[in-house]
């Protein structure tokens, strides 16, 4: 399915990162290694790149990590990312292995299996470690501006304080938002952050 979404001309979600990564970049200074979850067709591992830091980006569809790297390669920063082609089931959630922990739009989780994908999530953050999580409340399924049509796939501020409760919480906020991010995320949205220290 989101090979065949990809396989359109252009990006569908744009070039540009995340409103929500580019107002959190006063976290991204310093360096350090950073996991980008589920990047997509790589314009969030693009710009954190550009920041400075060490990207390891991974994403289950080998034509967005095909176009990562074409995006990576025009930018300038592909000699600063190592995209991956894989599954976050599979995936190995070394333990204590990044500074930064960055997972947006990333609700093809089910309830099912969001539990081990946050788990390892934090597990791969090194202590010290930020995670910065967006994406979308149930209110989003009215909207129907971007996301999978399952509210239980979305988050609420009691979930998120549920599942990393033990991380130090440093923005949890929900709002509403007009957000224009590609054909694939246009629109008034129903968004949550989360910005956690581990
Ligand atoms: C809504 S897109 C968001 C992409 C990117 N994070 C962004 O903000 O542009 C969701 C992404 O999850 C990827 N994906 C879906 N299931 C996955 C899985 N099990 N493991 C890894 N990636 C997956 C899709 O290929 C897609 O790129």
């Amino acid at each position: 399915m989101w090979n065949e979404r990809y396989s359109a001309p252009g990006y569908l979600f744009g070039t540009e990162p995340a409103l929500f990564l580019r107002e959190q970049r006063a976290r991204l200074a310093g360096g350090g290694a950073v996991l980008a979850v589920a990047d997509g067709e790589g314009r969030n591992s693009v710009f954190l790149a550009e920041q400075g830091l060490t990207v390891t980006a991974m994403d289950a569809s080998d034509v967005a990590v095909e176009k990562a790297r074409r995006l990576a390669a025009e930018r300038g920063v592909a000699d600063r990312i190592t995209h991956h082609v894989a599954d976050t089931t599979a995936w190995d959630w070394a333990p204590d292995r990044f500074d930064l922990v960055v997972a947006i739009f990333i609700q093809f989780a089910s309830p099912a299996e969001r539990a081990p994908l946050f788990e390892g999530m934090k597990r791969t953050l090194k202590p010290g470690g930020t995670l910065l999580l967006h994406g979308y409340r149930p209110k989003q399924i009215e909207y129907g501006t971007g996301g999978p049509p399952h509210a239980e796939n979305m988050y609420d501020e009691a979930l998120l304080q549920a599942h990393f409760g033990e991380l130090e919480i440093l923005r949890l906020e929900s709002y509403d938002r007009d957000i224009q991010e590609g054909a694939g995320h246009s629109g008034l949205s129903a968004l949550i952050d989360l910005v956690a220290r581990k």
